[in-house]
């Protein structure tokens, strides 16, 4: 009788009690300064699982690693520790261009490698890089007669977050791609979504999951499982594998940015950190820059990408914009819809994009040579309709075009709901796919390559996503990849005036993004109002980092606002420095940098709908120097709907370490241009 007891005592421990619960540790590894520990352990049934605790503390509960095939069984049980290896690493690299100068990649790093105690025996290595504000790990397949080609059917890799937390995330798999308003609920609310996803736990610990270099494989997303527990899938493919390679390979980085704060996510240079090297050499080619362009009239509706009477890319049009960028010293002017195709449904005829004629009212040729005999770049424009098979059979003869007339750089677009890419399949015939699996991350760099050998830089809209691979090809300036300034013309709702704060702690995480600010008229398309004050508008070039900035209003409108315009013409976008002063996801956030090219410091601030003052301390501005700080600020009876074009400008003489007191509106801002004094 007792026997039969204990056993049915122990039956029932066996359900109740996790798998991980009987787990012993096998590998350790610890960050250099002793913040973030990873540990690897095996559970009874041989699963590999990882943890993470950040000074003694659990962040990351056991949490299983492995795979799905679709041709082989599974990776995840049956597993021991065939080997382990630490490592470390401290340099410091200098970027090309963007928000520092330098950057310090110090980690330790542990590799096991996994291998089934049965039959084929096969084997996996993990390679774990700890660093003191986060980790990333990734699997790499060895090369083995029982796993050549290997074809994923998902990963099984997961994120169980340990202590109790709120969510930031828009969802995946949807089909308006990344362009969601962000949801802020309880983690354990969380459907699918994509990264970055930021989480605060109610001790107030900041992660952000995400992914580095994501090469020749599929998105990773995040679908909660249960609780606390996320689980990666990848995005889908028209194949019955969502990935397909030749081992031996890596996949990407699965990467968690852990900070006390929310602005100690946006220090963090993991994502970069975790990438390769510049491949491309010599990049002073590749140049930071503003622009204007024949683009907002478009989402205005006043004018249209199609031809007729409304043309928006008319020789002379483009010319009146020309001027305007030379008037004001942008170096590009953007023409969108010079290029035959746009006639009729343009979402939906892919097909019939020429990248290389010109509609009859635009002389590409003239219009080129025109901008060049006024100092300013025609920025090319490629909107496929995510139809890549007709853009890849033109890609090369579209980038000769624009490398021949000195237009150095491009924008694409990839206007399709998600799975609605149109490709070739490995068999010749017509594919579609989805915009962040493993054929457009394969397309995108395929794209940014040829390219480069052009000496010509590419700004993705409807893009994958980024995983700084920027580092490795500095010529990957930007992109879209989440609900940017057209919102604002015609989104249903338009971005709310959180919007800006939750971008900078979720989808700014992953790199630049062309956003295109800088709309001071403050309307949208039928007079819809943009929920911001006009300081705001200018505070978003620093607050909302990108290394290319569109000033996106009518030079109409800018003629009227020729004070406020004053800071959009002074603003670099290219920082040697850059701090995060305060800021919480969604509520607010204060930003200085520094620019590349001078002494003067740049400050940008901005709040949700909530009115709220920020008290900043001055201690980024260099000891020696005093300088003059120029203040655009919201006016004192500012605020997004009874007074959005009320600002102050204003003038005076501030030093380091002082406290300046940053009044924000409802919807509001501010921004500074701190001027230093020449010595
Ligand atoms: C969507 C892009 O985000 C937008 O900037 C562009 O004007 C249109 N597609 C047309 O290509
Ligand atoms: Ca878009």
């Amino acid at each position: 009788m007792m026997g039969r007891c204990a056993t049915a005592l122990l039956m029932a421990l066996l359900v109740v009690v996790s798998p991980a619960a009987f787990a012993a540790a096998v590998a350790s590894q610890a960050s250099p300064g002793g913040v973030l520990k990873v540990e690897v352990s095996l559970d009874n049934e041989g699963h590999a699982l990882y943890s993470v605790t950040r000074r003694g503390r659990p962040v990351i509960d056991a949490s299983r690693l492995g795979f799905l095939f679709t041709d082989a069984p599974k990776f995840e049980r049956n597993l021991t520790l065939a080997a382990q290896s630490t490592d470390s690493h401290d340099d410091t690299w200098e970027q090309p261009w963007g928000e520092r100068r330098y950057v310090r990649n110090h980690y330790n790093e542990l590799r096991v490698t996994l291998q089934e105690r049965i039959a084929p025996a096969r084997k996996l290595d993990v390679v774990f890089r700890v660093y003191d504000d986060g980790l990333g790990f990734r699997y790499e397949f060895p090369q083995q007669p029982a796993l050549t080609t290997v074809n994923i059917g998902d990963e099984l890799t997961e994120f169980a977050v340990a202590e109790h937390a709120m969510a930031w995330w828009i969802p995946a798999g949807e089909w308006n791609r990344y362009e969601y308003l962000y949801n802020k609920t309880a983690l354990d609310q969380v459907g699918q979504a994509h990264t970055p996803i930021t989480v605060r736990t109610d001790s107030g610990l900041h992660i952000a999951f995400h992914e580095a270099a994501l090469v020749d494989y599929s998105s990773m997303w995040l679908r909660r499982v249960t609780g606390q527990r996320l689980k990666s899938t990848l995005s889908p493919s028209s194949s019955v594998a969502r990935v397909s390679r030749t081992a031996p390979f890596n996949t990407p980085w699965r990467t968690m940015q852990i900070a006390d704060s929310a602005g100690g996510l946006v220090m963090s240079d993991l994502i970069l950190n975790l990438n390769e090297p510049n491949q491309l050499g010599d990049v002073s080619w590749v140049h930071p820059f503003k622009y204007v362009g024949v683009w907002w009239g478009m989402h205005l509706g006043t004018e249209t990408w199609a031809s007729g009477p409304h043309h928006g890319a008319t020789t002379a049009n483009t010319k009146r914009y020309i001027d305007f960028a030379a008037r004001h010293g942008f170096r590009g002017v953007l023409v969108e819809g010079w290029n035959k195709g746009w006639d009729g449904d343009w979402f939906a005829n892919g097909a019939d994009f020429s990248f290389t004629e010109s509609y009859p009212d635009f002389d590409l040729e003239a219009v080129t040579r025109y901008a060049r005999s006024k100092g300013v770049r025609l920025i090319g424009h490629h909107e496929t309709s995510g139809n890549i098979a007709n853009y890849e059979r033109q890609l090369g003869a579209a980038l000769d075009l624009y490398a021949r007339l000195g237009v150095d750089s491009v924008k694409t677009g990839y206007v399709a709901d998600a799975g609605g890419i149109q490709a070739i399949g490995p068999d010749g015939k017509p594919r579609f796919e989805w915009h962040d699996g493993q054929v457009m991350s394969r397309h995108h760099l395929k794209v940014v390559t040829e390219a480069a050998k052009r000496h010509i830089a590419v700004n993705p809209h409807e893009p994958i996503k980024d995983t700084g691979l920027r580092r490795t090809y500095p010529n990957w300036v930007a992109r879209e990849g989440a609900r940017g300034m057209e919102y604002n013309a015609w989104g249903d709702p338009p971005n709310p005036p959180e919007h800006e704060p939750n971008l900078v702690f979720t989808r700014m995480l992953a790199g630049p993004m062309d956003f295109t600010p800088g709309v001071l008229s403050l309307v949208g398309k039928n007079g819809q109002r943009i929920q911001s004050t006009i300081a705001r508008q200018l505070a978003n070039y620093v607050v909302l980092y990108s290394p290319i900035q569109m000033a996106a209003d009518l030079p109409e409108n800018y003629e009227k606002h020729l004070d406020a315009f004053q800071f959009i013409k002074d603003v670099p976008t290219d920082w040697s420095d850059t701090q995060v002063l305060d800021g919480e996801v969604g509520d607010y956030v204060a930003i200085a940098r520094k620019d590349r090219n001078s002494n003067d410091w740049y400050l940008g601030a901005v709040t949700d709908e909530h009115a709220r003052l920020v008290e900043v301390t001055l201690d980024f501005l260099d000891q020696d120097r005093s300088y003059t700080a120029q203040i655009y600020r919201d006016g004192n009876d500012a605020d997004w709907q009874r007074a959005p074009f009320s600002i102050a400008i204003e003038k005076r003489p501030v030093r380091r370490g002082e406290k300046m007191m940053l009044r924000l509106a409802s919807g509001g801002g501010q921004a500074i241009r701190f001027v230093a004094a020449k010595r």
